[in-house]
């Protein structure tokens, strides 16, 4: 007896669909979408300079993204660290993260990279009381593996549109040339990486970069804002420091 395709072809589906379902990969997003905005990205801390690059940004009624490590320069829940981080939070700039120990995920296993990815989330909902909506993969390295593990944490992977080039090589001089170059063609909107663990761009990249697009009417928001989505996935009140666990 033959069967109309059709009634086989419901039959495929309902099978299809009984299957385990596998998350859909994240999103990776590269530019941001409201227009007229620039985003001030901030990777490897939390650090020493933290509080420099959050006064620039607010004396300039700017907010600014910090893409967080957990145990990379100094672990994120040392006293000053734990301090840095609510500083950042309270000045209203976004916390997301940089995973835990600065790792390649695209040589890590299923296990290891949601170990990279949930070590740092706990830190910042222990300290911050926030569950990031975003991440950045440390040195921009994924994977289709990544890409799921992400979407499975409700995180979107942030990469950047302008790289000041600030730690592989690029002389001040140069990222300051990098956001020239960028602003003269006159993109909607600007998503810059830079690293607040460099002095020089703390200390002289990011003053010209604030002063440039500022006058080029560019509005300096948060990640999140440039996108027009929030920030975090849930806050809570934050913890308080139990030595015992908070550690690295
Ligand atoms: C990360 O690992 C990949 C191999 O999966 C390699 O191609 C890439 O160069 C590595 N990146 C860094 C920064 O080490
Ligand atoms: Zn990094």
């Amino acid at each position: 007896m033959l069967f109309p395709a059709a009634i086989i072809s419901a039959a495929l589906l309902s099978i299809v669909s009984a299957a385990p379902q596998r998350r859909a990969p994240a999103q990776v997003i590269t530019s941001c979408t409201v227009p007229n905005t620039a985003a001030l990205t901030f990777d490897d801390g939390p650090w020493v300079y933290a509080y420099d690059v959050s006064k620039s940004l607010v004396a300039a009624g700017a907010k600014g993204t910090f893409f967080l490590n957990g145990d990379n320069f100094e672990c994120i829940y040392s006293d000053t660290n734990v301090k840095r981080v609510k500083y950042l939070h309270d000045k209203g700039h976004q916390l997301a993260s940089h995973t835990w120990g600065h790792r390649n995920l695209t040589l890590l296993n299923w296990n290891q990279i949601h170990d990279e990815m949930w070590r740092v989330e706990e830190a910042l909902i222990r300290i911050a009381g926030v569950q990031p909506a975003f991440m950045r993969p440390p040195f921009g390295a994924y994977n289709d593996l990544v890409r799921e593990a992400s979407g499975v944490r409700g995180q979107k992977i942030a990469i950047w549109d302008l790289d000041t080039g600030d730690t592989v090589g690029a002389t001040p001089a140069e990222s300051k040339a990098r956001y020239d170059q960028a602003i003269s063609q006159k993109p909607a909107t600007i998503h810059s990486l830079a690293h607040e663990t460099k002095w020089e761009s703390v200390s002289n990249i990011l003053p010209y970069a604030i002063q440039k697009l500022q006058a080029s009417g560019y509005r300096l928001v948060t990640l999140a804002e440039c996108l027009g989505e929030q920030p975090y996935q849930w806050t809570q009140a934050p913890g308080v420091k139990d030595p015992a666990t908070w550690k690295c």
